[in-house]
């Protein structure tokens, strides 16, 4: 089993370009049944959900190939409806091929979502916004099995701004035919990157970005070449790892706009930001000040940060309140925070902290994605040698991690090799 080890109390230091994102590189890979034309992806990055989705289209027939760090898929031969197992190991993504696939063979068959367990994560929305536009579904053996002869444009609302029923629905509405409208519509960058990639492939969408999104039907989906923007939750990580280091640290390629409720919460903990057009600089001259958060949807504070973010303010002066309003336990980095000295309890969704000088080196196990992200945050700040296990699910979500943070100066490494980018070795399919 591959650990990372880290040894901490090194003040990080440098600039660190952020890779493309994973849940718009995710969403964009789930459109792709949408196309029958050769789509080109830059900047998509090289972490294990995108492997395991590229895997999950190569099933359904497309050709997939790296060239240079660009991604080419040839969705022109796509030919299945269902994927070739079943039980290969899920992602939550992997259920957004649902739309897109009855859209083009006008059936499909996909294993129910996995993806991070931070709480009961359901798919009413999807199931519902794809019966309006026309498809019938049935859970059958813990496969949604979907048919629809004719997707029919539908006026769409949703009780809660879900990124990714908005974005499934948005995609599949495509090829719908006539008007589909969606409100109350997330408006996560995410979102608006998807709806720029299925313009450029020829489809019809105003308002993405916006809580009402309308798509007029086209009758196909042509090919395109697109940049994957950076990913807003690594760059906050980043961030958070010049604050907890006491460092100075400059991450580049980014939207700063995109991160506002972070710097905002940062400069509240008075850690000095600046920002530029495509950078945010963050230095951790002294001890952070205990904050209030709130998780909100876009653009409020995004539930992906507050586990990273806890790990800042573990050692921060005086005590802080994260409220999770997003998922409902979203928790797990809390008891092995607390392995490391940290003072945290847990009330209902609400994490209270009570900061303390210094944090610890202990063994600990990351139980998610952002979890795992916390805890090597918490790593790269503790007294001597932090092991984690289950670094699994950081590869879900951070591309080379560890290489970069050595390059801002942190002592991490993996007991094993790390594997050679899969972008290197891999060919067509
Ligand atoms: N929800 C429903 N019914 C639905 C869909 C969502 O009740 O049919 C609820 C969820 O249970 C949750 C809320 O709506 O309480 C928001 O969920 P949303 O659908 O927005 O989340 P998602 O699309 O499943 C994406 C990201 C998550 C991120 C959330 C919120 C991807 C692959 N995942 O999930 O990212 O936390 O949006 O911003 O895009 C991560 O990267 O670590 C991660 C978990």
């Amino acid at each position: 089993m591959e650990v990372l080890k880290i040894r901490g109390g090194t003040p990080l230091v440098g600039e660190v370009e952020i890779p493309g994102s994973k849940n718009a590189a995710l969403a964009l890979l789930s459109a792709v049944p949408l196309s029958k034309g050769q789509i080109v992806l830059h900047n998509v990055p090289d972490i294990s959900d995108v492997h395991i989705k590229l895997n999950m289209l190569k099933s359904f027939g497309a050709l997939v190939e790296w060239r240079e760090g660009t991604l080419y898929i040839d969705a022109s031969t796509m030919h299945s409806w269902k994927p070739e197992e079943v039980d290969q190991r899920p992602i939550r993504t992997g259920f957004y091929l649902l739309g897109p696939l009855l859209a083009r063979h006008g059936r499909a068959l996909l294993p129910m979502p996995g993806g991070c367990k931070i709480g009961a994560r359901p798919v009413d929305y999807h199931l519902k916004g794809l019966a309006m536009l026309g498809a019938k579904i049935e859970l059958v053996n813990g496969c949604y099995q979907g048919v629809a002869e004719h997707l029919k444009g539908a006026e769409i609302y949703f009780d809660f701004p879900s990124a990714g029923a908005t974005q499934h629905l948005m995609a599949t509405a495509t090829l719908a035919e006539g008007v589909t409208t969606i409100q109350n519509a997330a408006i996560e960058p995410e979102v608006t990157a998807l709806a720029a990639f299925l313009c450029a492939m020829g489809a019809r969408i105003e308002g993405a970005g916006t809580s009402t999104i309308t798509i007029m039907g086209v009758s196909q989906l042509n090919g395109c070449n697109f940049r994957v923007p950076a990913d807003r939750m690594q760059a906050g990580t980043y961030l958070l790892a010049g604050a907890i280091t006491r460092g100075d640290i400059r991450v580049t390629g980014i939207l700063p706009e995109d991160q506002t409720a972070m710097v905002q919460k940062l400069k509240e903990a008075e850690i000095t930001v600046d920002e530029g057009p495509d950078w945010v600089r963050v230095r951790g001259e002294r001890r952070p000040k205990g904050i209030r958060i709130r998780t909100m949807p876009h653009p409020g504070f995004p539930t992906d940060i507050q586990q990273p973010m806890s790990a800042l303010l573990a050692i921060a002066k005086g005590s802080s309140v994260i409220e999770e309003t997003i998922y409902e336990s979203r928790i797990g980095h809390v008891a092995e925070l607390c392995r490391m000295g940290a003072q945290m309890t847990i009330q209902n969704r609400t994490t209270i902290i009570e900061g303390v000088e210094q944090l610890h080196y202990a063994t600990v196990e990351a139980s998610d994605l952002r979890a795992g992200a916390a805890l090597i945050l918490a790593g790269l700040a503790a007294d001597g040698e932090t092991t984690i296990k289950n670094i699994h699910f950081i590869d879900r979500g951070y591309e080379y991690i560890e290489q970069r943070l050595t390059s801002l100066g942190a002592h991490i490494k993996r007991t094993d090799k790390r594997r050679t980018p899969i972008k290197d070795i891999e060919t067509h399919s």
